[in-house]
């Protein structure tokens, strides 16, 4: 009983209140605006974040990623901006490709060449 409170305690910290990011959001974490954003700043993280369909902004800036694998990015097919800054990010090619992404953050990434895939309305910044 006192664990279940502790709990859920957790979880709605871990969700910034608005809880519908879905319930393994990792610590670090904060869902905003009707889950329409996810930010997990210096989270510590290695791979994304749990995504889904309502998401629009995705800021994983400052984390330890190092790879993005083919269709990472599926989940989240509204995604339009996208801060992947100072991450170890080698390899992203197959999951940025097909994104519906607008905008790109990948300052400080150790990323060494672009995906050639075609992005018509990406803007690098
Ligand atoms: C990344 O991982 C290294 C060790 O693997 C750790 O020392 C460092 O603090 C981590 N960086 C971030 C931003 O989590
Ligand atoms: C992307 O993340 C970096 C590092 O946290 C931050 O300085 C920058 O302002 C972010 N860009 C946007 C558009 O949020």
């Amino acid at each position: 009983m006192e664990l279940a409170v502790a709990l859920g305690a957790i979880l709605l910290l871990a969700g910034g209140g608005a809880g519908a990011c879905g319930p393994q959001l990792p610590e670090g974490c904060v869902c905003a605006d009707a889950s329409t954003r996810l930010r997990c700043r210096a989270a510590g993280l290695t791979s994304l974040p749990p995504l889904h369909d309502r998401l629009i902004e995705l800021d994983v800036s400052g984390n330890n990623i190092t790879a993005l694998p083919p269709g990472a990015l599926q989940p989240a097919a509204s995604l339009r901006d996208l801060n992947l800054s100072a991450n170890r990010l080698e390899a992203a090619a197959g999951a940025l490709s097909g994104a519906a992404l607008l905008r790109l953050w990948l300052d400080a990434c150790a990323l060494r060449r672009l995906p050639d895939a075609s992005w018509p309305h990406l803007q690098l910044l």
